[in-house]
């Protein structure tokens, strides 16, 4: 039996090892196991999402918890190192730009355990990212790189990877392949789940494009205390001017610093209701609030990607965005924490919608393939 082992900890993981997971189980014939950092414990960031995903529960749990990056990530990498040591997986998958990734990457390729990464070649060419630190690092070590789009292809190219078909895939000679993305098809298997399962709607009292949607968790929105108030003012002022409640169900990083602005009597929720935060909510539900929502405002890049998918025009809360493909198509559009912009954008959007050219992420095959090239 041949052995894999994935490293998840943050939620857009979860999303992604979940249609990886389906992928390898109708492959047949491979273990599969899950190491959880712990970077993310929260129920409400984590055990939702092993509860509605049907991913194995993780075969262990470093529980890391929060800290500064640096000891965060490197209490990953003595974890995970312990359990390859232990273990021995014949590969490690590594998903997307968190410092969970990061520490696989690391953990795996100073052991000679080859390390897939999914998602791989995405840039923003801003290395104030941690995120975009995470890519560069954990692309440099690895020995299957899977890129969502052409575009992530082009950009590992520019870094000086061989993008020819390779016969075995080493650290020395990595594997570039174009699969399409994952999420398209987490989107697409969930979304019919989430049309039985959720009452997110219902429980909220929201109609049907009635309504906006929105998230916020970036470190330079979340914890820069006037980029934060400017975009949650601007959030109010949207949604009041166009009669559409706007829902936020809210990260703990910005929960954390929305009460300590109230605290300060830096920012006042406005009790006229049009800003509704919650709490964040189950996979199930934020699809569900996806596919009915009118618009999404966010600077996630999960969430930039499922707008998409479900057709719906985007507000992208950030100078740039690796996702370039829905910017240049005009689905989406970058307003940084800028009220006028965010105003700007946000008529237009209402009053015109949004182009969508379809494709841009794959066919919704990308984990079959993945599975594919890795089982060889
Ligand atoms: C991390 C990833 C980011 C990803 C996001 C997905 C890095 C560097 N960042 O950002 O790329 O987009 O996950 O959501 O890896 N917290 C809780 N409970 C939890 C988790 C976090 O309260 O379950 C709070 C803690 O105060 C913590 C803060 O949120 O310090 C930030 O968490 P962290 O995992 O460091 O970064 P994210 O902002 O979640
Ligand atoms: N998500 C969720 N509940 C929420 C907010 C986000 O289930 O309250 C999901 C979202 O649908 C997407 C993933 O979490 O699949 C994205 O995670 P996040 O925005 O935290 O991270 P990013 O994609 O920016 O790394």
């Amino acid at each position: 039996m041949r052995d894999w082992l994935s490293v998840v900890g943050a939620r857009p993981q979860f999303v992604k090892a979940a249609a990886i997971d389906r992928a390898i189980q109708a492959q047949g014939g491979i273990r599969h196991r899950l190491l959880h950092t712990g970077q993310h414990y929260d129920e409400a960031m984590s055990g939702v999402f092993f509860a509605e995903l049907g991913i194995p529960r993780p075969q262990v749990d470093l529980g890391v918890g929060s800290g500064p990056h640096g000891s965060q990530t490197a209490r990953m990498i003595a974890g995970i190192e312990q359990v390859l040591m232990e273990q021995r997986p014949e590969l490690v998958v590594a998903y997307g730009d968190t410092n969970s990734t990061l520490a696989a990457a690391i953990a795996a390729t100073k052991l000679g355990v080859p390390v897939a990464h999914v998602e791989a070649g995405l840039r923003s060419f801003n290395k104030g990212m941690p995120e975009e630190v995470n890519r560069i690092l954990c692309d440099h070590c690895s020995t299957w790189l899977f890129c969502p789009t052409p575009v992530a292809v082009r950009n590992l190219a520019r870094e000086g990877f061989g993008t020819a078909h390779v016969e075995r895939a080493t650290a020395q000679t990595p594997a570039i392949h174009l699969t399409g993305d994952v999420m398209h098809e987490s989107s697409l298997h969930f979304a019919a789940l989430a049309e039985q399962r959720s009452d997110v709607l219902r429980r909220l009292g929201l109609e049907p494009e009635r309504y906006m949607l929105a998230t916020v968790h970036r470190h330079f929105n979340a914890d820069d205390p006037e980029r934060l108030v400017r975009i949650l003012v601007a959030l109010h002022a949207a949604a009041a001017e166009h009669a559409l409640p706007m829902i936020l169900p809210i990260h703990p990083r910005t929960a954390a610093q929305v009460a300590h602005l109230e605290g300060e009597g830096r920012w006042t929720r406005a009790s006229d209701g049009w800003l509704r935060l919650i709490d964040p909510v189950g996979y199930l539900d934020m699809i569900a609030l996806e596919r009915n929502t009118r618009l999404v405002l966010t600077d996630s890049g999960g969430v930039q990607k499922e707008a998409y998918f479900f057709q719906k025009p985007c507000v992208v809360l950030r100078p740039e965005t690796e996702w370039v493909e829905l910017v240049e198509t005009g689905q989406a559009r970058l307003v940084d924490a800028d009220p006028v912009l965010l105003h700007e954008a946000v008529n237009d959007f209402l009053r015109n919608g949004a182009p969508h050219r379809p494709g841009l992420y794959g066919d919704g095959r990308a984990a079959a393939r993945i599975v594919q090239a890795l089982a060889g």
